[in-house]
């Protein structure tokens, strides 16, 4: 009976999540349950437990495996200029009015394994704005914010990058920004001493600080809608006035309840700007 195994799955993934948040505080029921479902199916085959349930009893009894449970419900994929036309549009339409700030304070949440972040810094050095810039970024992922914090990547993905970066409006060689060896490109540290890496939950935890500018790529299309909007809320917040945006491609602010707070600067690109004095929902 395939509807009845489809129930139990569901309910043994309730009691997960249940499990998960009432241990470790960590709450992922505001999550999309299909694709929470691949991963908390993977994770169970990943720790040699044959069902979701047996995972409960670790996840009550052994604190070590917090961060695998973590790393493994979160999707760190990400690129380097990745959807090169937004970062185009971020130099073309954003950076002329950040490079009237005297500081900018950037918030790029759900940063993943760093690549994002590296090419907004990237992005911000060519425009002449790096040193005045302070990046924060967060994700709920330690072990992937511990790559992104080292810098690391395979030197064979800096060519595909390189068409990405062109695309997006790069002007100069995307290596130069990185020493390779052993088949390894390691970012300059002139890149990555204005970025900050620290753990946030977009879930539970509160406004990261002031910002020009929030970046949160590819996250909310994890979220449910309710969860959407406490984050959309949460960015609002988060940022001055006349602040900025930028969503990912397949996510929008169409039928949030911050809608009202925002008017789009390129509404295909997902990019947005907070509206003065609108309070936050
Ligand atoms: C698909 S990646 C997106 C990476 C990057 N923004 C990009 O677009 O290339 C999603 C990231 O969101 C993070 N994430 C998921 N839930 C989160 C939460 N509650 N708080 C903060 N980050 C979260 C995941 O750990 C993962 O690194």
């Amino acid at each position: 009976m395939p509807g009845r195994a489809s129930n139990l799955h569901a309910i043994e993934l309730d009691l997960f999540l249940e499990a998960l948040a009432r241990r470790h505080g960590y709450d992922f029921r505001g999550y999309a349950r299909a694709s929470l479902r691949r991963r908390a199916a993977g994770l169970a085959i990943k720790l040699g437990c044959a069902t979701v349930a047996e995972l409960i009893p670790r996840l009550l009894y052994d604190d070590s495996l917090l961060p695998e449970v973590l790393s493994g419900l979160s999707v760190p994929v990400t690129e380097m200029f990745r959807d090169p036309s937004v970062f185009k549009a971020i130099r073309e339409q954003l950076v002329p009015v950040l490079a009237t700030y005297p500081r900018i304070n950037i918030w790029q949440a759900g940063c993943a394994t760093g690549e994002e972040v590296y090419s907004l810094a990237i992005l911000l050095e060519e425009v002449g704005l790096l040193h005045k810039t302070q990046i924060y970024a967060t994700d709920i992922n330690d072990q992937a914010l511990a790559k992104a914090e080292e810098g690391i990547f395979p030197a064979k993905l800096i060519e595909k990058y390189t068409e990405n970066y062109l695309k997006a409006g790069g002007t100069k060689a995307l290596v130069a920004y990185f020493s390779l060896g052993y088949g390894f490109a390691k970012i300059d540290a002139a890149i990555k001493q204005r970025i900050s890496f620290a753990h946030h939950n977009l879930v539970s935890d509160g406004v990261f600080c002031e910002v020009n500018l929030v970046v949160c790529r590819n996250v909310l299309i994890y979220f449910d809608r309710q969860l959407q909007d406490r984050v959309l809320g949460l960015f609002d917040t988060s940022l001055s006035r006349g602040g900025f945006l930028c969503l990912g491609t397949k996510e929008n602010l169409a039928f949030s309840a911050a809608a009202n707070a925002f008017q789009p600067v390129d509404a295909s690109l997902r990019l947005y700007r907070k509206r003065q004095g609108v309070p936050p929902p």
